[in-house]
């Protein structure tokens, strides 16, 4: 017995070396952590439980069968943050450059099947130069088993992935099909085809870091939701991002207690400028709103027209969409009703409920827009919102003009309650736009045309740039103070908490892609 035991010691002493020292140095020295020391700080200490740490490939080609690595190149298992239940795989890039090979695809699949079995999220850390180049085909064959599962699970779990290090050609697919995607600063890419292809295919000459760093993927392109400076402080947001959510569809994310006193927010009433063609942040009115501290701001960069993040009210949690009048007024365009639509499916699927803050002056005109399909992608916002089943509270802070307002989460697709503040206008257009197409004529036959246009701007604004038409209608539920905002939402979202509304029978429905 005493030499089996110690065989099985010298096994996972071996494993754990994964690819040897010198390999552990490169990687330390390009400021990157090892697979198991991410998993170490990921994992609350001393829960994590490996599974397939003996693994091994089954090539004998190009020399294969002399290399033979215990865990081939990934590290699976699962363990608790913050006591709760995670399955995580970890790619080993001192192992085969973290390649993927059949075994170890077969390793992540495993824990997948876990994952969505028992009903617990999965965090995956990636780190892999790729296919295992000397497997060819079974290799393509294990990354298409995770796209299917990452396909089978979205909407089971919260599917989380980390870029920390390479993920190019077809790796790529499974964060992008998973919740959502971290990546390092100046450590990790994503590319379908690198810098080489690309130029050899379309003669552009470009780095690694500018066609697929972290900071293009945040801006430019949307792929990355998160970006952070190191390995730690990526895994750190992923453990912050994990407290906002449920484990499974069918739970409901921890509602912290905390201690609900004076609920009035004074401060809310000076953000909105009233003259409606001056910016503020919006974020201002989120946090004016939700316990302190507690916004979690996702897709920072990227369509900066609209916000998106969790956040706690009353310590449950929420997601918050709002239109940001700070950048471009406002406005929803190709980018920032995809960037809305695709967080609130997520809040949907996982019975977070949502609330939306509208100061929405229209869609962005132009060609532009329109040949880039504004009109597919606001419909995919406009989609997003009406199939959502979760509890949906809109606050008009300011404006909500012609198709967008329809768009905002507005009663008539289905919001729960409606409020507005005092200076909210409620209107097709603009008091300006709006007299310059209906009184034409009058305009232009007038002596003093600016002194008739300014007159009935006045007597527009007088008829519709106020929340109270709506509010007659029932479309608004009810106009209230800011500074009494929260008391308001805190009420709402309490009562709305078991809230139970479902869609017609049907397959899946098909929200214009
Ligand atoms: N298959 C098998 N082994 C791979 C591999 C792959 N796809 N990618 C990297 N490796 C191995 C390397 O052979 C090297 O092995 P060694 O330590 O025994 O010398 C090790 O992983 C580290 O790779 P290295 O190239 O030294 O690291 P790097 O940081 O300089 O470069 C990459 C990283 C990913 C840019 C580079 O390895 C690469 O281009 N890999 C191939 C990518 C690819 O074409 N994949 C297939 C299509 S998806």
């Amino acid at each position: 017995m005493k030499d089996k035991i110690e065989t099985l010691r010298e096994k996972k002493t071996e494993a754990k070396l994964g690819g040897g020292q010198t390999r552990v140095d490169t990687q330390h020295k390009k400021g990157k952590l090892t697979a198991r020391e991410r998993i170490h700080f990921l994992l609350d200490r001393g829960s994590f439980e490996e599974i397939g740490m003996l693994v091994t490939h089954r090539t004998t080609d190009f020399g294969m069968d002399k290399q033979v690595i215990l865990g081939d190149g990934v590290i699976t298992g699962y363990g608790t943050i913050n006591g709760r239940l995670v399955y995580v795989f970890s790619q080993d890039f001192t192992v085969f450059g973290g390649s993927l090979s059949e075994t170890h695809a077969e390793k992540i699949c495993k824990i997948m099947e876990l994952a969505m079995q028992n009903g617990a999220p999965l965090i995956g850390l990636n780190d892999s130069g790729g296919a295992r180049i000397q497997e060819g085909v079974r290799s393509l064959g294990g990354y298409a088993d995770i796209f299917y599962r990452n396909v089978r699970a979205s909407g089971v779990i919260p599917q989380i992935s980390l870029i920390m290090g390479p993920c190019a050609g077809g790796a790529v697919y499974s964060p992008a099909i998973t919740d959502f995607t971290i990546m390092v600063e100046d450590t990790s890419y994503m590319f379908v085809t690198g810098p080489n292809v690309v130029k050899t295919v379309t003669n552009e000459t470009v780095t690694a870091e500018e066609l697929g760093g972290a900071m293009t993927h945040a801006v430019k392109s949307g792929v990355t939701h998160l970006t952070a400076a190191n390995d730690l402080q990526a895994i750190n947001k992923v453990k912050r991002l994990i407290s906002y959510l449920p484990q499974n569809c069918e739970e409901k994310a921890e509602k912290l207690s905390v201690e609900i006193e004076d609920e009035l927010r004074p401060e809310l009433d000076n953000i909105v400028p009233e003259d409606s063609h001056l910016p503020y942040d919006m974020r201002e009115v989120v946090n004016g709103i939700v316990d302190a501290d507690s916004f979690l701001e996702i897709h920072k960069d990227f369509a900066e027209n609209i916000i998106v993040g969790f956040a706690r009210l009353g310590g449950r949690s929420i997601g918050i969409v709002g239109n940001q009048p700070m950048s471009l007024a406002g406005v929803l365009d190709v980018d920032s009703s995809r960037k809305g639509a695709r967080f609130v499916r997520f809040c949907d699927c996982f019975n977070i409920p949502l609330l939306v803050l509208v100061d929405v002056p229209g869609f962005l005109p132009g060609t532009d827009q329109e040949w880039n399909g504004i009109i597919t992608n606001g419909a995919k916002l406009l989609y997003a919102f009406s199939e959502a089943t979760v509890p949906r509270v809109s606050l008009i802070t300011r404006k909500a003009y012609g198709g967008a307002y329809d768009v905002m989460n507005s009663k008539h697709i289905g919001a729960d309650m409606n409020y507005a503040w005092p200076i909210a206008e409620i209107a097709v257009m603009g008091a300006k736009g709006a007299s310059e197409i209906i009184f034409r004529k009058e305009i232009q036959e007038a002596e003093d045309p600016e002194a008739v246009l300014r007159d009935k701007e006045q007597e527009y604004k007088e008829k519709f740039a106020h929340p109270y038409r709506a509010a007659a209608r029932g479309f608004i539920d009810e106009v209230i103070l800011p500074s009494e905002t929260r008391r308001k939402l805190l009420r709402a979202f309490t009562m709305l908490e078991n809230k139970v509304a479902s869609l017609p029978k049907k397959k899946h429905g098909n929200i214009p892609l």
